[in-house]
């Protein structure tokens, strides 16, 4: 706890801050207290009382997966249940009728952007802007979404040189891939910077270490921050937490890139020929006033690294274990990827012809999503919900989404069965259109959320996770020395990849290039 070793070391070196502590205590406590009391009226999970509630957070932060399903299991139908976080009491909405209302209600009775924002504190690390102006989301869920075609090659040149550094590498033998997990995130952080920032950068392994350090400074930041009263945050976010430091390590390496680009639009015209087309340069083209800083378009930049590294990587390295626990779908799936890449060549064309990779990737994250929770909300205001649930302001909602993807009612008997090819079935039998492709957002697939708010960079993740696994199935065969799948670690609402395990690659020996 190197973190908490410089909270103590710093609070004893500066003697004035020692003297806060009183008042710290004192204020912290007042308002630690009411978040904890469940004093929403909604049945609960786990014991109530003020000291109890503690055990019932132990073990919510150790499998919350079998808390929520517990709840849902109990009081699914009824349309709520509350459950006690570490730092509060969360009301978690089950029902379709509940949830189609929470997506209705309006931001300012029950906002989105804030429930982020108090979750990662982020007034005091991202920094008040990133929320107050959220200019990146448009820009993300319309010019930057269009731009995936053109973008493609890049993308997929991206894929194959970051596994190709990562992956075992010698033909016709099986070779131990140690921390699998962690070599997806750093080939996810590769892309996804591709086409944040473009390359040689996202190729730095400095850059692309800052780029998925980053969340965990955010969180353990904002777990410091909130212990805090208010009045107290803009200190200890500066003087606590690491995020500063990445920050500014970061505005070091793209502060050279943001001026040869102002210089390069200054020179040769806002529309010049080769300008890039990645998230940097639309994020440049747009913004206004003080967003145009080096230092503010940095702070944008990471932020997206922070939305997109860890949930994807989570979700990409559960399709792999899903598919190294099961290599018989190799075949259909190699079979599929061949004939698209030999009539599409490597292009999104062909990945949109692959079928049961959608598939096979969007049933993976439906048991093992990146959350067990999705779309939380902060109540603005009281709000009563139309069955006389009464939410009073400052409440936390969240809407399960993986023990509700188990519910028979929805996924029939086979719902809590890994099934690959369930929505390539679904898509046969239904014909065209889009409804069962794993970018659309559906009442009864919650992992992007649903409704406006669903997330403005699924199209990019979708298209980095399919081609990430087409590029394996197609140059591996992939296994587990045991035949199983390591159990995950449910910690709260996340569900996490074991992180020492170790899938078995076996290079094909006719390599397919891009
Ligand atoms: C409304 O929902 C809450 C939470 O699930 C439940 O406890 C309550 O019984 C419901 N009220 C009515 C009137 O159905
Ligand atoms: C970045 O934006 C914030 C908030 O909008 C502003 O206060 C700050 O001065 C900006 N930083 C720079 C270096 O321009």
């Amino acid at each position: 706890m190197s973190l908490l070793q410089n909270v103590l070391e710093n609070a004893l070196l500066h003697p004035w801050i020692t003297s806060f502590v009183v008042a710290v205590f004192y204020a912290s406590i007042k308002g630690y207290w009411k978040r904890r009391k469940a004093w929403v009226d909604v049945p609960t999970v786990g014991p109530t009382g003020i000291f109890s509630s503690y055990l019932g957070v132990w073990k919510y932060i150790r499998n919350g997966d079998e808390v929520l399903r517990e709840g849902y299991e109990k009081y699914g139908k009824t349309g709520m249940f509350q459950v006690a976080d570490l730092s509060r009491w969360t009301v978690v909405v089950t029902s379709v009728e509940m949830i189609q209302e929470l997506v209705r209600v309006p931001d300012e009775i029950l906002s989105f952007v804030q429930a982020s924002n108090e979750l990662i504190q982020g007034d005091w690390t991202m920094g008040p802007n990133i929320h107050a102006n959220d200019y990146h989301v448009p820009i993300l869920r319309s010019t930057f979404t269009r731009n995936l075609g053109f973008l493609y090659p890049e993308i997929i040149a991206e894929v194959e040189a970051a596994m190709n550094s990562a992956l075992p590498d010698r033909p016709g033998e099986w070779v131990a891939l140690q921390g699998t997990y962690g070599a997806m995130i750093n080939c996810i952080a590769r892309v996804a910077n591709r086409v944040f920032v473009g390359a040689p950068l996202c190729q730095d392994p400095e850059y692309v270490a800052l780029g998925i350090r980053y969340a965990t400074d955010v969180v353990l930041g904002a777990q410091v921050i909130r212990l805090f009263p208010d009045f107290l945050k803009p200190l200890v976010g500066r003087m606590f937490t690491r995020v500063g430091s990445t920050t500014r390590q970061a505005l070091k390496q793209l502060k050279p890139i943001i001026e040869s680009r102002y210089a390069a639009m200054e020179e040769r015209g806002e529309k010049y020929e080769d300008k890039p087309k990645d998230i940097l340069q639309l994020l440049m083209d747009d913004a206004v006033g003080i967003e145009r800083t080096a230092e503010n378009l940095t702070r944008r930049i990471l932020i997206l690294n922070f939305a997109a590294i860890h949930t994807t990587s989570m979700s990409l390295t559960h399709a792999l274990f899903s598919l190294a626990a099961a290599p018989e779908y190799i075949g259909p799936l190699r079979e599929e990827i061949e004939k698209a890449v030999d009539e599409h060549g490597w292009t999104k064309t062909m990945l949109a012809k692959c079928r049961k990779l959608d598939s096979f990737v969007k049933e993976s994250q439906r048991l093992r999503g990146a959350g067990t929770l999705t779309m939380a909300r902060i109540a603005l205001q009281d709000y009563t919900f139309s069955n006389g649930t009464f939410i009073p302001k400052g409440t936390v909602l969240n809407v399960i989404s993986t023990a509700r993807h188990a519910d028979p009612e929805l996924y029939g008997e086979t719902a809590v069965d890994f099934d690959p090819f369930r929505y390539s079935v679904m898509r046969e039998a239904d014909g065209e259109g889009t409804k069962h492709h794993m970018v659309t957002p559906s009442i009864d697939y919650l992992p992007f959320g649903f409704g406006r708010h669903a997330c403005p960079g699924r199209f990019f993740a979708v298209t980095a996770m399919k081609s990430m696994m087409a590029y394996i199935v197609l140059n591996y065969d992939v296994k587990f020395a045991s035949g199983k799948r390591p159990a995950d670690r449910a910690i709260a609402s996340l569900c996490l990849p074991d992180s020492s395990a170790e899938v078995l690659f076996r290079k094909r020996s006719i390599a397919s290039s891009t």
